[in-house]
């Protein structure tokens, strides 16, 4: 009954754990989530009310698929290279994702993903019948002789890679690795996608280089307010040279016509009179307390015993056990120790088994960090029992 592609796209295992977890009394740091505790009710509250109260009827109509205007120009100026017609506003940055396979990738086409990588990308580029091929990441970047190898043999219609805060690493790239790839691009003529949903939630110092400085004719940016606003307003933007957006214009004409204009204004608004910036200050600095809490708790608990670096941003640690520990065998014990992690295998392409698991530092309370690393620690000491 159902089309082909409906058995190559399993549902994420992400989810399935949220659903567990909605159950039972789990401190969950499993989902990537925001801290709901620091949605802005208040000023959104006020914008709203402020653009009730003045929008003209004709803001309700439908309009062009590309985006507000007004929200494009004030992405734009975060760019070194780039211009308002230059940014498509999507629904999230997951519909940026959708775009790029319908714009890029018939059935078999080779493209390049970094081992680990987003599991939702994952799942979407096998859903549009892509090989995917995997090159290796290490906390400094990726592994550019493989890469190189890669795109010389390979072909691949695109690489796509999280460069800065990566999901689900934490980990960034240097900029000399950045420089390096984007040499590779341009010699072997790939097109590199950059997904950048953590860039604005930085700690401490880490290298700012985006590809769209380095190779902005040959580069995709991705970006989204999920995490520096609010997941539910759906809103994300595409930006590439124009040769490209116009395509991709055409593909989301195709899927939904246009985004809701409405939230795109409010948020164009909030950048403008610096609101958002103010925002993301807050968010920075509680982030911070939070990835700093856990990782005193892993030291704490783990010591020597497990390997990880302390992220200088985004939302994720990245733990390694021993080589013989399986974190998806293990998931039994955490969960009944009533902890979540999300195994690592997940994040590799053919679920490979790993000694990996992705911890989410945002979302739970300190008290629930330190507690919930406490149950982790007593799930590995009864793994043998
Ligand atoms: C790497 C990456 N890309 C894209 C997304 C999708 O975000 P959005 O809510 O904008 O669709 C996420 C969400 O967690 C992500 O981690």
């Amino acid at each position: 009954m159902f089309a082909k592609r409906v058995k190559n796209a399993p549902r994420s295992f992400t989810r399935k754990i949220l659903d567990v977890i909605g159950e039972r009394d789990i401190i969950s740091f499993a989902g990537g989530l925001p801290d709901e505790s620091l949605f802005p009710h208040e000023l959104i509250k006020n914008e709203v009310n402020n653009m009730l109260e003045n929008m003209p009827k004709s803001m309700y109509q439908y309009s062009q698929s590309k985006g507000a205007v007004e929200l494009r120009r004030e992405l734009a100026k975060n760019y070194a290279n780039s211009h308002e017609d230059q940014i498509l506003i999507t629904t999230g940055s997951q519909q940026g994702l959708d775009i790029l396979c319908k714009a890029f990738i018939n059935t078999g086409d080779t493209i390049i993903v970094e081992a680990p990588s987003y599991l939702a990308a994952l799942n979407l580029f096998a859903l549009y019948e892509a090989n995917i091929v995997e090159v290796e990441l290490t906390s400094r970047g990726v592994n550019t002789t493989q890469l190189e190898e890669l795109f010389a043999t390979k072909k691949p219609k695109f690489f796509y890679t999280i460069p800065t805060f990566q999901n689900p690493t934490g980990w960034s790239w240097s900029g000399e690795c950045k420089k390096e790839v984007a040499r590779l691009a341009r010699k072997y003529s790939v097109i590199i996608i950059e997904d950048s949903p953590y860039n604005a939630l930085k700690y401490e110092d880490a290298d700012e280089l985006d590809f769209e400085e380095l190779i902005p004719e040959l580069s995709v940016t991705l970006g989204t307010f999920s995490k520096t606003l609010v997941p539910d307003f759906r809103i994300g933007w595409m930006r590439a040279d124009e040769k490209f957006l116009k395509v991709f214009q055409v593909m989301k004409e195709n899927t939904d016509l246009l985004s809701p204009k409405f939230f795109q204004r409010i948020i164009a608004k909030m950048m403008k009179d610096g609101k958002l910036a103010l925002h993301v200050e807050t968010l920075k600095e509680k982030y911070k307390e939070k990835r700093d809490t856990m990782a005193k708790a892993l030291e704490i608990e783990f010591g020597k015993t497990i390997e990880y670096e302390t992220p200088k941003g985004g939302m994720f640690f990245w733990i390694k056990f021993d080589d013989d520990i399986d974190t998806m065998k293990l998931f039994d014990k955490v969960i009944k120790e009533g902890v979540a992690y999300v195994p690592g295998c997940v994040f590799f392409k053919g679920s490979k088994s790993s000694s990996y698991a992705r911890l989410n530092f945002t979302n739970a309370t300190l008290k629930e960090i330190k507690r919930g690393i406490k149950r982790l620690k007593k799930a590995f000491l009864a793994r043998e029992i």
